[in-house]
């Protein structure tokens, strides 16, 4: 019987995208915890809080009124009430995320609170009626879940991960809207070097390779892993 699936992956692996599928499939609630971090970033932009200041970007994120919509058919998030969903996707903050990210006390209040969101879904009556939720990040497998029933790593080779990201953010993958995207996604790779490596994954985590497998094809490698 599972009830906690985590899911890592970089970006453009297709991990949002394939996690949501499998939530919706197997009945689950869906955490995106990125979409968490991109919202805490949003706050703090929007409260003028110097990114730079460790110490205030902490507090702000404390203090931050976060609620993440766990409808894997409807992810919402909503800051202080408002829906953020679109705000969160801008570039500015896609450029911003990382300095966030890696402040170590931003991480801590949030993983904190991912966990709470875990356990209330695992145990009883939240979003899914109490069967699981399906977690998607960069750490879950290794620290917000090690104890997942099932843990998999999303990856994909670069330039796979280039046509994705392409397409998601300029609609094509012709070679100009590519090397458009390149400097971003790598950028923000080495940015966010420090929360998460991909390279191996972690003991017990089966890896999905999804860079010869289309999207339904992914959905099913994952489903294939949660019933093996
Ligand atoms: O846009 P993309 O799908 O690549 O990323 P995302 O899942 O929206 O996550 C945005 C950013 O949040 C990442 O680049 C990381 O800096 C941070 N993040 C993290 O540090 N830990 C997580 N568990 C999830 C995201």
């Amino acid at each position: 019987h599972v009830v906690v699936i985590a899911i890592d992956g970089p970006s453009g692996s297709g991990k949002s995208s394939v996690s949501k599928a499998v939530a919706a499939r197997l009945g689950l609630a869906y955490l995106d915890t990125g979409a968490m971090y991109r919202a805490a970033t949003l706050w703090c932009v929007g409260r003028g809080t110097d990114l730079a200041d460790e110490a205030a970007v902490a507090h702000a994120v404390r203090v931050m009124p976060l609620v993440s919509g766990l409808d894997p058919d409807a992810p919402t998030v909503h800051l202080d009430g408002r829906d953020v969903s679109e705000a969160i996707r801008t570039t500015e903050v896609s450029t911003a995320v990382s300095q966030v990210a890696t402040n170590l006390e931003v991480r801590a209040e949030l993983r904190r609170r991912q966990r709470r969101t875990i356990e209330a879904e695992a145990a009883a009556d939240g979003f899914s009626g109490g069967r699981g939720i399906v977690a998607e990040g960069r750490d879950i497998t290794t620290v917000v879940a090690p104890d997942a029933d099932v843990r998999v790593l999303l990856t994909a080779s670069e330039e796979a991960r280039l046509r994705r990201r392409s397409l998601e953010v300029h609609g094509a993958a012709d070679e100009s809207a590519v090397e458009a995207t390149r400097d971003q996604v790598l950028r923000r790779d080495r940015d966010d070097a420090t929360v998460s490596q991909f390279e191996v994954a972690a003991d017990g985590v089966v890896t999905v390779d999804s860079s010869d497998l289309d999207f339904d094809q992914t959905v099913d490698a994952v489903l294939a892993v949660v019933t093996q």
